[in-house]
């Protein structure tokens, strides 16, 4: 039997300006709890869009947005995000506040007594692997990689079980980023969270994600699990997209095969 749906859009379409062109449209996916779904496609495909639906920083036109079963207009905006955990670009940090003063801050909404805060905020940056040291340093004070930790450890605070991520590990280094990437899949197996991140990077998706989906200009271009997906043979340009990782693989292998050893 298969885990109940957590995350439901269903024909789900949002445009900007006064319906002359869409952003999104008819974009229908499921995400089941414990699923870990990536989101990929071209800038501009309507992927940011369509996860902000899920916590309404967007609200839609038309079609239906429902989380744990419940339609997300039953709930206010507000109640909604607390239960979810977000990382999404260009919402950062708060630069006045210290690493644990961001970590602290849905907590503090939910009027959690001090001490729980506190030991919170420790456990939390041992979650995310920082050291201790950090806690009252300012965001300004860390680098890029320390501070998606620190926005993955706000995002965790109130102990959501959905997490939506936009790009969450986008402005790093491909090290960083892989590792955090691999770290925040470990995280997610042994929180027991219902994912679903928004990336460019089709390897990261590849590699990542229990599932996909594809977009492309506003539309749900294909979906399903990677296996399923590296096995595309629909719409010639999702299929290119798919593609791109073993061709790179290929190219890879050739240098590998032509490499010359070299001696300091
Ligand atoms: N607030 C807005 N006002 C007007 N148009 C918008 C707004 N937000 C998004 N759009 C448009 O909707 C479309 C989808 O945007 P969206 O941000 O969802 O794309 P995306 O797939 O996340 O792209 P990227 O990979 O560049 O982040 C784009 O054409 C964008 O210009
Ligand atoms: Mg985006």
């Amino acid at each position: 039997m298969s885990a109940p749906v957590v995350v439901a859009l269903d024909g789900v379409s949002k445009s900007f300006d006064g319906g002359a062109t869409f952003a999104i449209r008819g974009v229908t996916l499921t995400v089941r709890r414990g699923e870990l779904v990536a989101i990929i496609g071209p800038s501009g495909s309507g992927k940011t869009t369509t996860l902000k639906t899920v916590n309404r920083l967007i609200d839609v036109d038309e079609g239906r947005v429902a989380v744990a079963g419940e339609p997300v207009d039953a709930l206010p905006p507000h109640a909604l995000r607390r239960r979810i955990g977000y990382v999404f670009q260009g919402i950062g940090l708060f630069p006045h506040y210290t690493v644990a003063e961001n970590i602290a801050v849905t907590p503090q909404l939910l009027g959690w007594p001090r001490p729980r805060i506190a030991a919170r905020v420790r456990e939390l940056l041992d979650l995310v692997q920082l050291p201790q040291s950090i806690a009252n340093r300012l965001p300004a004070e860390l680098s890029g990689g320390q501070r998606q930790r620190v926005g993955v450890a706000r995002a965790l605070a109130a102990e959501p079980a959905i997490m939506l991520m936009d790009e969450p590990f986008g402005a790093l280094d491909p090290i960083t980023r892989d590792t955090l990437a691999a770290e925040y899949r470990r995280l997610h197996e042994r929180l027991g969270l219902t994912t679903l991140i928004v990336t460019h990077d089709v390897l990261e998706a590849l590699m990542l994600a229990d599932r996909i989906v594809v977009m492309r200009a506003g539309e749900v271009a294909a979906q399903g699990s990677p296996q399923e997906l590296l096995a595309f043979e629909g719409d010639p340009r999702v299929a290119q997209l798919l593609d791109m990782p073993r061709r790179h693989a290929e190219r890879l292998e050739r240098l590998l095969r032509d490499a010359v050893p070299m001696r300091g």
